[in-house]
């Protein structure tokens, strides 16, 4: 399949980076492991896969700005075009050598995301899209999942651990979701659980207290997909609200109605 020239150069950045994260998975025993905050681990492995990362796309798009999870955001000349990059998503899978994890890089101009690449160096599953182009698995075309009854559907969502996120919160949502639908999942790498609701695998995903970098690229890859991406209140700032829902158009609309009803039922037993 014949890609853009800005999407062979954030393929060669994922692969590039990908490999070293591979060679690390093999050492992760030795890794260099230090916290974030409580139980938000960072390795040597996710700052080498950023800096892998930044030197190709600086390397191919000089003036393009730079926002990564771990060196922040980095000025560029050409202020139409940033690059959002989640270097390794998926660390504390990692860390346990669970093969769930992911390079993921957006491109976003003037404000808009216009190409979005999610790649599992563990299984090279290379999940791509371009805006107004679709989304693809390893070159084939993807699609979200048909389904329109909740009762069928597989639905993954973030699980909030101690210290971070709002745990009564979550549990409502839970909860509820555990009443409708034919199956939860929690995966651990949210880039990838957006990469699978686009390849039809799950029926839709929530989450909350994300950053840019773990939703950029699967905003796309889902829209490109041909399903509905939305904040967790059905509108539209997923980054300022820091909180996602995707899914075709039934389940994304059904699942933001069902968050909005947990929120509100403070009986429901936390
Ligand atoms: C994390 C993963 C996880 C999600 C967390 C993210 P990281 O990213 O995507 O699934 O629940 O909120 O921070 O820290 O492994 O890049
Ligand atoms: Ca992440
Ligand atoms: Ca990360």
């Amino acid at each position: 399949m014949l890609h853009s020239a800005v999407i062979n150069v954030m393929i060669k950045a994922a692969r590039r980076a990908g490999r070293n994260l591979k060679r690390d998975l093999g050492e992760v025993e030795h890794l260099q492991v230090s916290l974030k905050g409580p139980r938000n681990f960072v390795t040597a492995a996710d700052r080498k896969a950023e800096e892998i990362v930044y030197e190709e796309l600086a390397k191919a798009r000089p003036g393009y700005g730079f926002l990564g999870e771990e060196g922040g955001a980095r000025e560029g000349t050409d202020k139409s075009h940033r690059w959002i990059v989640d270097p390794l998503d998926g660390t504390t899978n990692f860390l346990h050598g669970i093969p769930q994890f992911a390079v993921s890089i957006a491109l976003e101009r003037d404000g808009l995301i216009v190409a979005g690449l999610t790649y599992n160096p563990a299984n090279e599953e290379m999940f791509l899209a371009e805006r107004g182009k679709g989304a693809y698995l390893n070159d084939q075309r993807i699609r979200v999942a048909a389904r329109q009854k909740l009762a069928d559907a597989v639905v993954a969502c973030g699980l909030p651990h101690y210290g971070r996120g709002d745990l009564v919160l979550a549990r409502r949502e839970i909860a509820a979701a555990q009443q409708q639908f034919a199956g939860l999942r929690r995966y651990g790498a949210a880039s990838l659980d957006l990469a699978w609701v686009a390849a039809g695998r799950l029926d839709a995903y929530w989450e909350r207290d994300l950053s840019p970098w773990d939703m950029a690229a699967g905003i796309l890859l889902v829209r490109e997909a041909g399903g509905f991406v939305s904040d967790c209140d059905g509108g539209d700032a997923i980054f300022l609200k820091r909180g996602i829902v995707a899914g075709n158009e039934t389940m994304q609309r059904e699942l933001v109605r069902l968050l909005r009803a947990a929120a509100k039922d403070t009986t429901a037993a936390p």
